[in-house]
């Protein structure tokens, strides 16, 4: 893995939360980072002092894609990459050919964020959140697969 990419440990998850609470009008609870930690695949980035400063938590889907849950990066970090990188490194190291995220209408960086990095907008759900009522916009991407070579 990259020198800046690291997993999560379970201790990490109340300052996850306490990061969350800051970006997302919806946070999640700590327990829901708890549940995420054992029941998906994470990255994170530190900064010096080794505090998480971004996260991305992840599942390997029924049809065989990676569905991305949550990305985030701290505020006072943002726009410098940090969530690119995460990505980046997911959808180049994981063998799955597609990629999925659903984001809230009103969510117009992380809209941007994923046609930055090939997504496409290619669903309008209406009423998808529970909470807010808004819709949500399906974002998907296809690798295209390795051709093999011949030899
Ligand atoms: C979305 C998010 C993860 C992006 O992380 P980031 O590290 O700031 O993004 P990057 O620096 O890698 O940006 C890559 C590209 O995304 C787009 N982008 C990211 N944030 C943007 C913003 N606020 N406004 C417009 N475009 C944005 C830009 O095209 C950018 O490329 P550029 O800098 O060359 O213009 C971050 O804004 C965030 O944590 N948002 C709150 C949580 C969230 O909404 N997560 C997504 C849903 S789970």
């Amino acid at each position: 893995m990259d020198s800046d990419l690291a997993q999560a440990t379970y201790g990490d998850m109340p300052h996850l939360a306490s990061l969350d609470y800051d970006l997302f009008e919806e946070p999640w609870e700590q327990s829901d980072f708890k549940k995420a930690w054992h029941d998906h695949q994470n990255i994170v980035i530190r900064d010096k002092k080794k505090k998480v400063i971004a996260y991305c938590f992840y599942s390997k889907n029924d049809e065989g894609g990676v569905e991305i849950i949550r990305i985030a990066v701290n505020q006072e970090y943002q726009l410098k990459g940090l969530g690119t990188k995460i990505l980046q490194f997911i959808l180049t190291n994981e063998k799955f050919l597609t990629f999925e995220a659903t984001l809230r209408e009103t969510n117009l960086a992380g809209q941007l964020f994923f046609k930055k990095l090939g997504f496409k907008c290619i669903k309008q759900l209406k009423d998808f959140f529970n909470d807010t009522h808004e819709d949500a916009y399906y974002f998907f991407l296809k690798k295209e697969a390795e051709k093999p070579i011949l030899i």
